[in-house]
Formats: C-alpha cells, structure tokens, sequence
C-alpha cells in the first residue's frame, strides 16, 4: 500500500483485497475481551474534520484508540480556521507538532490530495466534496464479502442522489474492481451529467430492478449540497425512490439493504426497512472500525506482517475487567 489512501482507483483490486485481508484479523482483536493492541504506540494521528460526521470521525477514534496511537483533535468551529487561518497553514501547524497520519474531510473535492503536497504525514481522505469516500466503500465491500464470500458477479443496486454522492462514487469503483455489477437507481435530475467512463448500468425504475438484486444500498437525500429542488417533492421522491414498506416484499430473502448513514427514516428508507432482518446498516458501522484498523496499521504500522498482529496488552490483574 502506497504512503497515502486518497482513492479507490489508487488501490485497484489487489490493494483493496490486501486491505480486506487484513480487515479480517482486525475484526478479530475487535471481538477480544479487551480489543486492543499496541501496533501503533507513539504513532500520532490528526482529525482534520471540516465537515459534520457522527459515523467516520467516531470510527477513526476508535480504530487508532484500538491500535494504541495518539490522537488530536482538531474542530473547525472552535479553531483559528474561525480566525481566518488557511488550510495549508493549519496543516504546517498541525505537522509542525509531529504527526503521522492527517485524516481529513472536506467540501472540497481534492483537498486530501492537495495536503500531500505540503505535509510528509500520511493522509487519508475521509471524504473530500461530491468526490471519495474511500474507507466507506472498503467497509461496504468487507460487510457484504461477510455475507456472500465474495462480491464477484453479484448485482448491486445504488439507489438514491448519486450526483452528490462521494459514497457512491467511491462504492462503484471498489464493488467493479471486486466483480460486483452495478446498476444506479436515481431520477434523471440525481445523476452526474455525464456517466461516461462509469463502469455501471442505471435504471429509473426502482420496482424492477430491486427484484434482480443482492445488495440494495441505498443513499441519502444531500440537501445541503443541492442548490435547487431536484425532486418535485421529497414524498414523490419516496415514493419513486425510496426503500417502502411495500417494497420490501420486491427484496429476496438473502437481499442486504446497506445504508452509510446518516438515515433519514422515511424519506430514502422506511423504518421498517432500516429495522428489517436483512438490513445490516449496523453491522457496516462495526466493520467501520475493523477497515479503518487495518488502514491505519498498513500506512503506520510494520506493513501488514499478520503473522506478528500483537497481543492484547497485559491487563492489570485489579483492573475489574468482568465483560
Ligand atoms: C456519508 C458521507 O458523509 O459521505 N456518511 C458517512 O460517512 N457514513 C454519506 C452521507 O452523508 O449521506
């Protein structure tokens, strides 16, 4: 894995599967009665969050907490950012402290790209503008391998506001880089102008297309990044668009419904949907953590040697620990 993880398309199968591999044996210290390890004591990672997240920000935390490093947290909105200062002199001043890796997400496609340039830390997009969202589809493609074994020749459906979606773009390139076929679900006004070079099929027609498929994932509605009403209603959309109680009769049996959260109940999924067996929305937040483990330690770490993945540090023998 190269010194950076800013897009999909850098990784290409191997990379993606190598990350995959080793995901495995990070689910694994995740399920140990104290899940953590020191692979990444002394190491310091950086937050560098210009935009809301629940999810991703939590998950990092929790990744780089289970791996032992160091952690410094960075919010836009009690920062200098507030007092004019500019991104590259965030990032100077950041690093000048002495980090490893700057994990950052932004509303402008590029950035974690353009922090390369000015750092030697590692940098990891954790979701830059309409553009990438790399560790997503890692983890989409981990909870769906879970279940299938493998994603080749499986039919995906990515329902939802594909043009605003760096989910979307991000899970088309690593769910065809495995095998996956794709086909976009989306009204004319919620797609990329141009689809040229998507590797996809794309279908207005909901109805039709959920019976033929394994995975419905389904995308959230980006209101804050549509600059004019796209849909007549948010409750045409629904109901041409959205996860319906109705539809779930459509749904194999085996079918997976996946959303990357946040979820607006109601609107691109229904509760009962989100609430369904065959939902696992909260199965891809724990193997959030797992992925982002294995990232971390491939870019920090000793370079994914398994056969030394450490043990749990030594537990106090006071320490209480009943779990
Ligand atoms: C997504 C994001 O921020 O790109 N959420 C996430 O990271 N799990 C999707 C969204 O905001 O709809």
């Amino acid at each position: 894995m190269t010194k950076h993880l800013l897009s999909i398309d850098d990784l290409g199968r191997d990379g993606i599967e190598e990350i995959l591999e080793l995901t495995k044996s990070f689910a694994e210290v995740s399920a140990r009665r104290i899940p953590k390890v020191p692979a990444l004591r002394g190491k310091n990672i950086a937050w560098l969050f210009y935009e809301d997240s629940t999810r991703t920000r939590l998950s990092f935390e929790t990744a780089a907490k289970r791996l032992s490093a160091d952690t410094m947290n960075f919010s836009v909105s009690s920062s200098s950012v507030n007092k004019g200062e500019s991104l590259r002199d965030t990032c100077l001043t950041i690093t000048a402290m002495g980090v490893d890796a700057i994990v950052v997400r932004h509303r402008s496609a590029g950035v974690p790209w353009q922090i390369t340039k000015w750092v030697d830390a590692s940098v990891i997009n954790a979701g830059d503008g309409w553009h990438e969202h790399p560790t997503q589809a890692l983890l989409d493609c981990f909870t769906i391998q879970q279940r299938f074994g493998s994603l080749e020749g499986r039919h995906v459906a990515i329902v939802g506001d594909i043009k605003h979606s760096r989910v979307a773009r991000s899970n088309l390139a690593a769910f065809t880089a495995l095998g996956a076929e794709v086909t976009l679900v989306a009204p004319q006004t919620l797609l990329p102008p141009s689809l040229e070079g998507w590797n996809c099929k794309v279908s207005h027609d909901l109805d039709a297309v959920l019976p033929t498929v394994d995975v419905a994932y389904m995308l959230r509605m980006q209101l804050e990044r549509q600059k004019q009403a796209l849909v007549p209603t948010l409750r045409e959309y629904t109901a041409g668009y959205g996860l319906t109680e109705q539809r779930l009769d459509n749904l194999g049996s085996e079918t997976m419904i996946m959303h990357p959260g946040p979820m607006n109940r109601g609107v691109e999924i229904a509760p009962s949907a989100a609430d369904d067996p065959r939902a696992v929305i909260t199965n891809q937040v724990a193997n959030g953590v797992s992925v982002r483990m294995a990232v971390l330690f491939l870019l920090l770490g000793s370079g994914g040697d398994l056969g030394t993945l450490p043990e749990p540090e030594s537990v106090q023998p006071d320490d209480g620990d009943a779990r």
